[in-house]
Parts: structure tokens; C-alpha cells; sequence
């Protein structure tokens, strides 16, 4: 089939369709995440985080979709609870950018400048069910 416009505009809204229905996990814009990269890159989290037990940080696993602040036996910052935020890799992008910028008064002071390696960490963390 030629590649009218046409074809075009219904190829862009299929795509469109489909990140729509895979849900928040994929957001568009950002680069798609290699979990294998990301488990390495997960031992600059394990400082304060650990898949299964609280530490310094919260538990991560089932991060992904879970509401932010929700681990009933973590002390969280009263901001972080009351921020109403749902981890997808929307809001996990911005607040391994910032977490600052994101949630004034949290107590999470880390910071991943590069958007790859960020990806990647959200696709490992996407895989703890
Ligand atoms: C220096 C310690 C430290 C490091 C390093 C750190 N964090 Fe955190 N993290 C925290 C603290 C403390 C909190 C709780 C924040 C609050 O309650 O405001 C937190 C919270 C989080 C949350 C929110 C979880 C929830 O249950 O709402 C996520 C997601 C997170 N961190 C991801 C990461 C990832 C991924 C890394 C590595 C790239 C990382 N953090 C590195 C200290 C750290």
C-alpha cells in the first residue's frame, strides 16, 4: 500500500491509540528502557533502597502504578504523602530529574541527569511485580 498522507495521519493515530491503551507505563516521549541496564544501574538506589525492604528509602517492589507515600510501614515525608502522585514512568522520570522539583519538602535528595539511564531504571523497576 503507498504511503499517502492519509496512511501516515492513520499509522500516527494507531500509534497514538496504542500508547493511550498500554497506559501510563509508556509514556511517548521518553526513550525506551533496557531493564538489563537498569538492574545494574539499580545498585546507585541501594545506598537508601532495596527491592524488598524498607531502609533509608521505601521498598521498590510494585512500584509501578502504585500510589507515591502508599508503603503502610515507611516513614515518609508528610510531602511525599500528601502529594498525590501515582508512580508511571511519567512522574518516576521527573522524580529521578528531581525529585525536589517535583515534590517540594520530600526527602529523597538524589538526582539522575541522563534521561537513558533513567529509562532504563524504570524498566527494571516496571519488572518488580
Ligand atoms: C540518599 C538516599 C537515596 C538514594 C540514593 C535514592 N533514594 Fe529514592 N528515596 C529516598 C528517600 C529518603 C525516599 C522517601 C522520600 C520521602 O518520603 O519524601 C525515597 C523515595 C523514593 C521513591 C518513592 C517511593 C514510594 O513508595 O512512593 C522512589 C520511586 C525512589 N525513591 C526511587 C529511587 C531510585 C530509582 C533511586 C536510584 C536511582 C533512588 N530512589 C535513590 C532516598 C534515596
Amino acid at each position: 500500500m503507498p504511503r499517502t498522507p492519509l496512511h501516515r495521519a492513520r499509522v500516527r493515530l494507531a500509534l497514538s491509540l496504542a500508547a493511550a491503551l498500554a497506559g501510563p507505563a509508556y509514556a511517548a516521549d521518553l526513550p525506551a528502557g533496557d531493564p538489563v541496564r537498569g538492574q545494574s544501574l539499580y545498585q546507585a538506589c541501594t545506598s537508601c533502597h532495596s527491592v524488598d525492604e524498607n531502609d533509608i528509602g521505601p521498598k521498590h517492589r510494585g512500584v509501578l502504578g502504585r500510589r507515591a507515600g502508599s508503603i503502610p510501614d515507611y516513614n515518609y515525608s508528610a510531602a511525599l504523602k500528601a502529594s498525590g502522585l501515582t508512580w508511571d514512568a511519567a512522574t518516576l522520570d521527573r522524580w529521578l530529574t528531581n525529585p525536589q522539583a517535583l515534590v517540594p519538602g520530600t526527602k529523597m535528595f538524589f538526582q539522575l541527569p541522563d534521561a537513558q539511564k533513567r529509562a532504563d531504571l524504570i524498566a527494571y523497576l516496571g519488572q518488580l511485580k
